[in-house]
């Protein structure tokens, strides 16, 4: 069964055809970063704009790549939440014209589902149940997945989300939006112990996130410095600052599979790509005697691959919708 997956949650207009929720056949991503990069970060109506201009272009060669036609696609598959309203809002609704026009079935996909499902792309043989903690720009969750389609957060940020926390230290060391690639390339030059952080925790919550005090912990460094005159050593910082994040987030995940008793460990979402986080949470597994699994990087940031992946399994689970689909901001993955 092909699925076309189309996404637009953010700042990345992308097209992907996926047999059978595991096999890619075609993932065309176009990037506006280069242009959001201008502003700090993402600037929701040119993302907006952007999407509309180039998702035909995109969806097209999602199809010419994967050398099909729309006639040869099954279900059409569509993020609708959570994300930029007026972004989601471009591919929704493209998708409803597409349907409308093919007669094909329309499935919504929640975008936390569909970064879960990267991971059924990358590692064939992985299987519900098992936990998961989705790491994005936007949101830090630890989830058993139960099915394909039935989630339970047993964990979460209070406030910023990884993602956010690396990108706002990383751009008050002066790097450009988003920061986090840039400070996990800095980091593997500095010392790690250059710089003592705290050590964040939420009382009573053992399970759930807060990275502000790291934030500003470092923010109070660069001024401290500032006012004393003292140049900054970026990569020791970023560093210090990389191990501090890493260290809280294996630590609370570790607990939660010994808490959850699960064996099979995943981690979805663009921080995914964190150099350390991977290496840590290998080793950490591997002590543990427990599996550990993490998406191919080129699917670990937003993809329509994931999309179709998850579409898949929200197809057989039957989940359709129809063309009264809206884009919602804001959406537990619980909800669906
Ligand atoms: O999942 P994603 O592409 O978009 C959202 O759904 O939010 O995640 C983007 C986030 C950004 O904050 C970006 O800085 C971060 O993932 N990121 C990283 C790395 N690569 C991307 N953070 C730390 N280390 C990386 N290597
Ligand atoms: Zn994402």
């Amino acid at each position: 069964m092909k699925i076309l997956g189309i996404e637009s949650s953010c700042d990345e207009t992308a097209a992907a055809v996926v047999e059978d929720g595991r096999v890619v056949l075609s993932n065309i991503v176009a990037s506006q970063v280069e242009e959001h990069r201008l502003y700090g970060g993402v600037v929701p109506e040119i993302a907006s704009r952007r999407h509309s201009e180039a998702i035909t272009g995109v969806v097209r060669e999602a199809l010419e790549k994967a050398e099909v036609t729309i006639n040869d696609i099954d279900a059409i598959a569509v993020t609708y939440a959570p994300g930029l309203i007026g972004a989601l809002l471009v591919g929704v609704n493209f998708a409803k014209g597409l349907s409308l026009s093919s007669g094909l079935p329309l499935v919504p996909v929640h975008h936390l589902r569909s970064h879960i499902a990267s991971n059924y792309i990358t590692n064939e043989s992985l299987e519900p149940p098992f936990l998961c903690m989705v790491v994005s720009g936007g949101h830090t969750h630890i989830i058993n997945v139960e099915s394909y389609t039935k989630y339970d957060i047993i964990g979460k940020t209070r406030d910023d989300a990884a993602g956010e926390a690396f990108d706002k230290a990383a751009r008050s060391m002066g790097m450009p939006y988003p920061g986090g690639i840039m400070l996990d390339k800095e980091a593997e030059k500095g010392n790690d112990t250059a710089f003592k952080l705290p050590t964040p925790s939420v009382d009573g919550a053992p399970l759930d996130f807060s990275f502000s005090g790291l934030k500003t912990a470092v923010i109070n460094i660069i001024s401290n410095n500032k006012q004393k005159g003292i140049e900054i050593n970026k990569a020791d910082l970023s560093a210090s600052y990389r191990k501090a994040v890493v260290d809280y987030l294996v630590k609370n995940l570790m607990l939660a599979a010994e808490k959850t008793g699960q064996k099979k460990i995943v981690i979805a979402g663009g921080v995914s790509a964190n150099s350390l986080l991977r290496k840590r949470l290998e080793e950490e597994c591997k002590k543990r005697k427990l599996q550990f699994f993490c998406p191919e990087l080129k699917y670990c940031g937003d993809n329509a691959a994931m999309v179709a992946s998850q579409g898949y399994y929200e197809f057989l689970a039957g989940n359709r919708a129809s063309l009264d689909l809206n884009a919602c901001a804001q959406r537990s993955i619980d909800i669906g």
